[in-house]
């Protein structure tokens, strides 16, 4: 398929882009680089270094198969604190998007929604039918867009697929977690354990948890691949399919220090702050619509996902020292 990776700069974005090129498909990447690397899309992509807002411009007469849409602001804590940011980036981007795969008759759309529509639930495992009542402005700027793109695919012919990550990890084909400003628990445990940072401050250890942390599904980045490639012919036209993406098993934060610590053989100073604003308290997925919709099955570990993401945090820093 001739594809447009929108956000395809980003760390889930190259990592996707990587597969699709792998798999054969076609890509082009449009990202305003605001946050993602130039630098991590593979050599011979074209690339477009513009805002979303030009979208149409890249879509006119083209002809492409498919839109995927990565380009975001995705984090909870900052969303809380800068909600005009992320209504403008996210919704009135994603708005945009939409009208210029509409006007240029685009038939395949697929979206990075996340767990955190879901906020606070109440039943575990979470399913796609779960109350959506997000706890951050983050989750509510993607609820939002997964109504919009609800209400195009009943309007047009429109074949959309979103995609709710849970807690994404790990690193795959050469690409992974680059943040400039890192708020991701692995990576940050990660520089912890090498010395890169000097402590890892737990949000919060006096949740209704057994160990008093928040409870994560956390999934590979590279099975989080695989199912956006399949997710390109799982909907038919005129549906939005919505499809949870996580392995079904919950881990606390101490649980996760506990993994990156065995698998480093490195020890971390641990401190215990307040809770951060905006976190649920327990996120732990039934992705049984994606194992039947888009035939997917999770392959790897938590083990599998800091080993990688720690063989590519090392080379990172080795090429940039901190
Ligand atoms: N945490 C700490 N200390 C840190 C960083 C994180 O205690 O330094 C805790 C957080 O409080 C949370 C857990 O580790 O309980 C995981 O936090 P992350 O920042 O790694 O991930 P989030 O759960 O906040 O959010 C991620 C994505 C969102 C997505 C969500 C869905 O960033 O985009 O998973 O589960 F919506």
């Amino acid at each position: 398929m001739k594809t447009l990776v929108v956000g395809g700069a980003g760390y889930i974005g190259s990592v996707v882009t990587r597969l699709l090129i792998q798999d054969g498909h076609e890509v082009v990447v449009l990202d305003n680089c605001s946050t993602g690397h130039a630098d991590s899309i593979p050599a011979g992509v074209r690339f477009v270094q513009a805002d979303i807002s030009a979208v149409g411009e890249v879509l006119a007469g083209a002809d492409f198969d498919a839109v995927l849409h990565f380009a975001a602001k995705s984090l909870v804590g900052e969303s809380v604190a800068h909600p005009s940011l992320y209504w403008h980036t996210n919704v009135i981007g994603s708005r945009a998007l939409l009208d210029a795969i509409t006007e240029h008759g685009v038939p395949r759309l697929v979206f990075s929604s996340t767990a955190a529509v879901y906020g606070e639930p109440d039943t575990f495992p979470i399913t796609e039918d779960s109350p959506t009542k997000p706890t951050s402005t983050y989750g509510a700027t993607k609820l939002a867009v997964d109504m919009m793109i609800t209400n195009e695919c009943a309007a047009t012919e429109l074949a959309a697929v979103s995609l709710r990550y849970f807690n994404v990890a790990g690193a795959a084909w050469g690409a992974g977690e680059r943040h400039t400003t890192e708020t991701h628990l692995i990576p940050i445990a990660l520089d912890a354990v090498a010395g890169r940072r000097d402590k890892l401050n737990i949000y919060g250890d006096d949740w209704p948890t057994p160990d008093g942390t928040p409870i994560r599904d956390y999934v590979h980045v590279a099975d989080l691949a695989r199912a956006h490639v399949l997710a390109l012919t799982a909907a038919h036209p005129g549906e939005h399919l919505i499809c949870n993406l996580g392995n079904g098993n919950g881990f606390s934060v101490k649980q996760v220090i506990a993994e990156v610590e065995r698998v480093t053989g490195l020890e971390m100073p641990v401190v215990s702050g307040p809770r951060r604003a905006g976190d649920p308290t327990r996120l732990v997925a039934s992705a049984d619509r994606a194992r039947e919709r888009l035939g997917w099955e999770p392959q790897h570990d938590l083990r599998q996902m800091v080993a990688d993401a720690w063989e590519f945090s090392n080379s990172v820093a080795a090429q940039e020292p901190r």
